[in-house]
């Protein structure tokens, strides 16, 4: 079946950034995905996907292309929804 979405925190995606051997999270209006697979398909390029490892990059892609339909492009990366810190630990 389809799996439970995790609740994520902005700690917790930070980790997320590519290093330490981790994969690259990012989140884009409250959702948060893997974009490890997607990395070398972005047409703007990895290093400006990257400025997003580890956080949410909804403002610099609200900027450039906010036309682009990323839910569709990356249904299959979702990993889980953005939850504040207080919220996780209700
Ligand atoms: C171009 C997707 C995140 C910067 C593009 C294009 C797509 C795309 C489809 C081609 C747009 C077109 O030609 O109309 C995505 C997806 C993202 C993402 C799915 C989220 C995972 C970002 C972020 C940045 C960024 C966070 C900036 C930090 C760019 C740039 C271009 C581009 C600079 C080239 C624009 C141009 O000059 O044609 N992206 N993007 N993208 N993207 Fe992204």
């Amino acid at each position: 079946g389809v799996p439970a979405l995790q609740r994520v925190t902005p700690s917790q995606m930070k980790v997320m950034n590519g290093r330490k051997g981790n994969p690259i999270w990012s989140s884009y209006q409250g959702k948060v995905y893997n974009v490890t697979p997607y990395l070398p398909f972005h047409p703007g390029g990895e290093k400006e996907l990257m400025k997003a490892a580890g956080r949410d990059g909804t403002k610099l892609f609200m900027e450039i292309h906010p036309w682009v339909n990323w839910e569709g492009m990356l249904s299959s990366c979702l990993v889980g929804i953005l939850v504040s810190e207080e919220e996780a630990k209700s």
